[in-house]
């Protein structure tokens, strides 16, 4: 059975203690910690939540289909006001940004929006670690002119190695030639650390962790393997497709030997793995069956200018509206603060458990609106 979710119906504005009024008393910017003293430092922008794309566990084509309402471009934020809002999440202690989509390269200017936010400085005058999630199919046209443009690494997102394979889960013809010459492509304008996301479900594209593992050894690319989850309300998902990460690695060690590596930060996603051999490096990225949400610094913006506080939340704050009204930076800078001090939420520690949030399957955002 197919259900139509409309994004724009799990609206939430602002609570009403929120007013702009409040500005006045707190000076813009500051680090800010959440109800779980966890700090915010990295921002993830959605910059259109249209995909070229149709991957069954993520846009199914019943759903996303020619009358799949998107959003009409009124109301996205458009690239001045994303980068408005980004100084200011930055000035709050946000290091990192990673654009997002849907597909972030169909969104248009997207160069501008990059070199905007490459002149962004943290308050110790440090440039952002600036990247974009892509599933690569425009990025041989477009790897120079993102590097040109500031952008300094991509994450690209790729399922299967085998064509068929291949053109099955991303049910839009797009052939895998396609995504691995924008992978060089990246490469060869000097795009790096470049990391290929795989998101494995058990029984579609399991016979196809050892094959990818062996593509990207000896290439300098770091593949992670992500285990497939109940994001959004669309993919039908259930338990027994979730390949657990520890199946993953001794799948991988069976044929190339494995050492745990070090890892970079506590709020790192992924557990790095290096090839005995010295050929390089994977990560296994266990959002179900390792939650890693004591250290989740995420914030999410939407296309819509609405900030989610977590990947499974079902309401976000609406930032646009302050930002088309006619707030002050200090008014905006304080919203922020009182939204992000009240979060405490941490869905995939929850997940199963009695203490698990009330967030109904049914209105939960959908990860093309939120991006990964
Ligand atoms: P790097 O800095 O490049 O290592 O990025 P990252 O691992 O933080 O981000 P990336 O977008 O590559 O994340 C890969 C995948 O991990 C996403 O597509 C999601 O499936 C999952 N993921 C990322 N962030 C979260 C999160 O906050 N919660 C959960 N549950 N999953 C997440
Ligand atoms: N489970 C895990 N990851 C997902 N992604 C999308 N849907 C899911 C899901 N259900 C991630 C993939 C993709 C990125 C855009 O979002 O990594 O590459
Ligand atoms: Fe696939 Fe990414 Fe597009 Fe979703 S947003 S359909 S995961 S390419
Ligand atoms: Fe963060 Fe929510 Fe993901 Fe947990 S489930 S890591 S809180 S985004």
């Amino acid at each position: 059975m197919s259900r139509r979710i409309i994004p724009v119906a799990d609206a939430r504005t602002l609570p009403p203690s929120v007013q702009p009024a409040a500005a006045s008393t707190r000076a813009p910017g500051g680090e800010l910690f959440d109800a779980l003293a966890r700090p915010l430092r990295d921002l993830r922008i959605s910059v259109t939540d249209r995909c070229n794309f149709r991957c069954v566990y993520c846009m199914p084509r019943a759903v996303f289909d020619k009358d799949y309402p998107f959003l009409p471009h009124s109301s996205l934020l458009t690239l001045e006001e994303i980068e408005r809002l980004a100084r200011l999440f930055v000035a709050h202690g946000v290091t990192k940004i990673r654009l997002t989509g849907g597909e972030p390269l169909l969104r248009k200017n997207i160069e501008f929006l990059i070199e905007r936010l490459a002149a962004l400085r943290t308050p110790d005058g440090a440039p952002l670690d600036l990247t974009l999630t892509t599933n690569g199919s425009l990025l041989a046209r477009k790897a120079r002119s993102l590097r040109d443009a500031g952008l300094t690494r991509v994450t690209v997102s790729l399922d299967a190695l085998d064509d068929a394979l291949f053109r099955r889960m991303n049910d839009a013809d797009f052939s895998v030639g396609d995504v691995l010459d924008g992978i060089a492509a990246a490469q060869a304008v000097g795009l790096a650390p470049l990391k290929v996301n795989m998101v494995v479900k058990r029984g579609t594209n399991d016979s196809e962790i050892v094959p990818l593992a062996r593509h990207f050894r000896h290439s300098g690319v770091a593949l992670r393997f992500i285990e497939y989850m109940d994001v959004g309300a669309t993919n039908g998902w259930n338990m027994a497709e979730v390949q657990p990460s520890a199946e993953v690695v001794a799948r991988i060690a069976e044929h190339f030997p494995l050492v745990p590596l070090e890892a970079h930060s506590a709020a790192e996603t992924a557990q790095r793995w290096g090839y005995a051999d010295g050929a390089g490096e994977i990560g296994v990225i266990s959002s179900v069956t390792r939650a890693f949400c004591g250290d989740c610094t995420r914030a999410r913006l939407s296309t819509e200018g609405k900030l989610y506080l977590c990947l499974f939340a079902s309401m976000g704050y609406d930032l646009r509206a302050l930002v088309r009204g006619e707030a002050s930076d200090a008014s905006i800078s304080a919203a922020i603060a009182q939204i992000w001090e009240q979060r405490a939420d941490r869905y995939s520690q929850l997940r199963g458990s009695a203490a698990a949030p009330v967030t109904s399957e049914e209105r939960r955002i959908e990860m093309s609106y939120i991006g990964g």
